[in-house]
């Protein structure tokens, strides 16, 4: 079943969307503007609260260039979910590592050990599609599965993207397809069944 957030999980998540509010506040303070102190502190109030409506305004994350598909990649997974059993328990693996991140989380601390805990609305539709933490804290209006796994390697897990031509990316990507489709109810169980 899919389940919410424990208290433990939305702390982190909360964590992770008032780094996005510094960010997008630093970024404003610096602009020159004769209201800026005012207007960031309107602005950040604003986006604490609409922060789920996807505004497209907020300051890119440092590695914000990192995390889209780059020129003359192919993608190394099937986004519509035709993939072997073996890359996606790759994938399951790698989502229980702590070792990708560089603060001790790893993709289960906030997903659970079986990528059902904490996804928004937005993940029971195929990719890509709009995120609110694309489009907040990346400037992207949609994100593919693999740029998904991109934007939570630099921004909660704190490291840094995986390398685009890596197995890991795939098997994590197809892992991440898999568990949309679990989430909308299109395949049944988990990936050890
Ligand atoms: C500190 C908590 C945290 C960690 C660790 C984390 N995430 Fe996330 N993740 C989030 C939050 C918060 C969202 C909701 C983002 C949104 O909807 O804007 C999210 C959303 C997602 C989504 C769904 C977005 C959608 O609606 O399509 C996927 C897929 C995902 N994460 C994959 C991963 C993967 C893979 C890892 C490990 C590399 C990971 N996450 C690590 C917090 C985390």
């Amino acid at each position: 079943m899919f389940q919410t957030f424990t208290a433990q999980q939305t702390v982190l998540a909360e964590e992770v969307s008032s780094t996005s509010i510094m960010l997008a506040s630093s970024h404003r303070s610096a602009e020159a503007s004769p209201e800026a102190g005012s207007e960031a502190e309107a602005e950040g109030e604003a986006e604490a609260e609409g922060e789920a409506e996807g505004e497209a305004e907020a300051a890119p994350h440092p590695k914000a260039a990192l995390v889209r598909r780059p020129d003359g990649y192919t993608p190394q997974y099937d986004e519509r979910g035709n993939n072997p059993a073996s890359l996606i328990e790759h994938g399951e693996a790698l989502f229980n590592d702590v070792s990708l991140s560089t603060n001790g989380l790893s993709c289960a601390s906030c997903h659970g050990a079986k990528g059902d805990v904490g996804f928004q609305t937005s993940f029971q539709q195929p990719f890509p599609h709009p995120v609110a933490m694309g489009t907040n804290m990346f400037g992207m209006e949609t994100v593919h599965a693999d740029e998904m796994v991109q934007l939570c390697m630099v921004a909660p897990m704190a490291a840094d993207p995986l390398p685009w031509d890596s197995e890991e990316l795939a098997a994590l990507a197809a892992y991440v397809v898999h568990a949309q489709q679990r989430f909308t109810g299109e395949v049944e169980g988990h990936c050890n069944r």
